[in-house]
């Protein structure tokens, strides 16, 4: 069975059919590409998976448990975590409160504990320390966790979402444009770390795209949307040198 299972998702906004009759299938542990030129409607894909829109239309399968009218946080418990395609951080709070807020959807210590400070908060504070500077260190930013996360370059900010998203214990995470504003080392240092990610975690992950040559390299199968409708899907290489793409996308 597939981890995510899309069928014939649909959602238009007035007039525009921003996504029509999408179809995906995602497999666990698999590096899975969207992608598509701007306004191809790959972001309001992600928001759809996330509960942020409701399609008029289709099916949302994760694990086989239906996705579609639950709220994003109930989505976020089942297994679905995202970043965003313009960075949200909370900008006023530490680099490493910043992964503890993600934590919260596995450790807990009730409400009382955390208002009066009883052992039981001070014992997971101290676990989720401990988990949140072993997920920073992933990502290099275990020498920053005191820092404020709006003092972060902006490189850093990027990185710090996925390992937030990541600490709140996804079965599937979604990346939307990580690489956006990274300078090229940047963004070649970044691929290598979701590849990396993806085996520590044994991790599946869904990576949008608007530059086809960025995720050609890492991803084993791509659906490739344009204005909302699928032009191709499946396995890279096949979908690379479909006639329909290098006409509509690589040809621009
Ligand atoms: N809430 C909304 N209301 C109206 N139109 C919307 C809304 N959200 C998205 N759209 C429209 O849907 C289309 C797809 O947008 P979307 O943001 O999904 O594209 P995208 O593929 O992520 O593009 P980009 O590469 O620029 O991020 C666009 O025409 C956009 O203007
Ligand atoms: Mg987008």
């Amino acid at each position: 069975m597939a981890l995510l299972e899309v069928r014939n998702l649909g959602i238009s906004f007035g007039g525009l059919r921003a996504v029509d009759s999408l179809d995906m299938k995602i497999d666990k542990g698999q590096l899975y590409g969207l992608i598509g030129p701007n306004g191809a409607g790959k972001t309001t894909v992600f928001n759809l998976l996330t509960g942020v829109y409701h399609p008029n239309e289709g099916i949302i399968q994760l694990d086989g448990e239906n996705m579609v009218g639950k709220k994003t946080v109930e989505i976020n418990k089942a297994g679905i975590a995202r970043t965003f395609q313009n960075i949200r951080l909370f900008k006023n709070m530490t680099v490493r409160d910043n992964v503890k807020v993600g934590l919260h959807n596995e450790y807990s210590y009730g409400l009382f504990s955390g208002i009066l400070r009883l052992p039981a908060y001070h014992k997971v504070e101290k676990q989720m320390d401990e988990r949140a500077m072993d997920l920073l260190e992933v990502f290099g930013l275990d020498g920053e966790a005191d820092n404020m996360a709006a003092n972060l370059p902006y490189g850093k900010q990027r990185k710090l979402e996925i390992a937030r998203a990541l600490a709140t214990g996804p079965k599937l995470l979604l990346l939307d444009e990580p690489a956006a504003g990274m300078n090229p080392n940047e963004t070649d240092e970044l691929m290598k770390m979701i590849q990396f990610v993806r085996e520590k975690f044994d991790m599946t992950i869904l990576l949008i795209e608007h530059d086809m040559k960025l995720v050609a390299g890492i991803c084993e199968e791509l659906t490739v949307l344009n204005f909302g409708t699928v032009l191709a899907q499946g396995k890279t290489s096949e979908v690379l040198n479909d006639p329909k793409v290098i006409t509509a996308y690589l040809g621009e």
